[in-house]
């Protein structure tokens, strides 16, 4: 048996992500959802309706699929392939292809590959190629099976942020394989992690898997550094910023030793210009300006509307150890010590695992299952 006691439910509007390790069922349960695969016990519900109530070819012809290894139509055009399910659903021609150029542009492809065959493409072209078919007929539901398997991991990354954006203006109910949990985190609302002999180990949002997984095989599916990427969840607006050790290269060395801080950030018309450490100060006569001072680089900056784990990112890489926050104009809102971010951490924690207010985007899929029942 391929997939045994599968019991998910897909959020509509939501994107689920199947992952788990190479043969556990994911394909298989993917099948099950157009009827490529006929489950010898139990149901597949699609918005309340049990799948076999509709003829095979009808289910699937509202039902968009992009196949592992993309699967174009080699003796078919670009267009003709995007163009496949509107015309076998009676559209015109001619009506098919304008849909067609819409679709290319609405993935990002120009539409002068309209008139192309599948192998005068690249393979991240005909991967995008294949998820404009699969979207031809703007069908509610989307079934995805490892479609960005075969391209590098930089046209990969842009593919999925080309996914996201799209849902969040499409907001298909999308079923995405794949066997990578880094991109299961990245796209999926909700994700269903596979044990191997096709068994659900878990079924949670991103953040929760990553801050609570339910057993030792889930956390060492997702990896060992799961407390920092769990951080991405989570708002850095609960930050406590602190203000007292910025100051501008008018200010004089003895203003910024009388602080008594270690490090002292120097501003630029309120940019962050570098980190002037206090002993580098002791030397100097008094009234010596900070912007006469040698500073150092400060790294990088973090805004409150990002994540805990890009400020963390951000103290760990300062000289001073502290992150700066910088607002929309990248002047500076405050500073916030390992000891701030810390205390962060605690009270999203407290405040229900890494679930903080960005989560917001993905309640509707918040909902946590039981993964494994006997
Ligand atoms: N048509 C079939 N008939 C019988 N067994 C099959 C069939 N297709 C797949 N299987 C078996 O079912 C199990 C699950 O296969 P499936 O293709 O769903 O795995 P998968 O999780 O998608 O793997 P991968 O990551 O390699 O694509 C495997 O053991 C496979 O050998
Ligand atoms: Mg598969």
């Amino acid at each position: 048996m391929a997939v045994d006691a599968l019991d998910l439910e897909v959020p509509e509007g939501k994107t689920a992500v199947l992952v788990g390790p190479s043969g556990c069922g994911k394909t298989t349960s993917l099948r099950m959802i157009n009827r490529l695969v006929e489950p010898s016990d139990g149901r597949v519900l699609l918005g309340g309706r049990d799948v076999k109530e509709a003829s095979p070819a009808r289910l699937r012809r509202g039902i968009g699929y992009v196949i592992q290894q993309t699967g174009l139509f080699p003796h078919r055009t670009v267009e003709d392939n995007i163009a496949t399910v509107p015309l076998l659903n009676g559209w015109s021609r001619r009506r098919a292809r304008s849909r067609a150029r819409e679709l290319l542009d609405l993935v990002g492809l120009g539409q002068a590959l309209a008139r192309r065959y599948p192998y005068q493409l690249s393979g991240g072209e005909q991967q995008r190629v294949g998820v404009a078919r699969a979207l031809a007929a703007d069908p509610a539901v989307l079934l995805m099976d490892e479609p960005f398997s075969a391209v590098d991991p930089l046209v990969r990354a842009s593919l999925q942020d080309q996914l996201i954006t799209l849902q969040s203006e499409l907001r298909k109910t999308i079923v995405l394989v794949t066997h990578d949990i880094e991109e299961a985190i990245k796209v999926g609302d909700l994700v269903a992690l596979y044990r191997p002999g096709g068994r659900l180990a878990q079924v949670a949002t991103p953040e929760r898997l990553l801050g609570a997984p339910a057993d030792s095989y889930v956390a060492g599916f997702v990896g060992f550094d799961r407390g920092i990427r769990r951080l991405s969840f989570v708002p850095a607006a609960g930050l406590n910023l602190s203000a007292g050790t910025v100051l501008g290269a008018d200010a004089t060395a003895a203003k910024a030793l009388a602080t008594g801080e270690p490090w002292i950030l120097l501003t630029d018309d309120g940019r962050p210009g570098g980190w002037i450490p206090a002993a580098r100060l002791l030397a100097m006569p008094g009234d010596t300006p900070l912007g006469q001072v040698r500073a150092e680089a400060f790294g990088h900056t973090f805004t409150a509307g990002g994540s805990l784990r890009a400020a963390l990112d951000a103290a760990v890489l300062s000289p001073a150890g502290q992150a700066i926050c910088v607002d929309e104009d990248g002047r500076v809102a405050g500073v916030a010590s390992f000891d701030q971010l810390r205390a962060a951490i605690a009270a999203a924690d407290a405040a229900g695992g890494a679930a903080g207010a960005m989560s917001a985007q993905t309640a509707g899929a918040a909902g946590e299952q039981p993964g494994d029942r006997p």
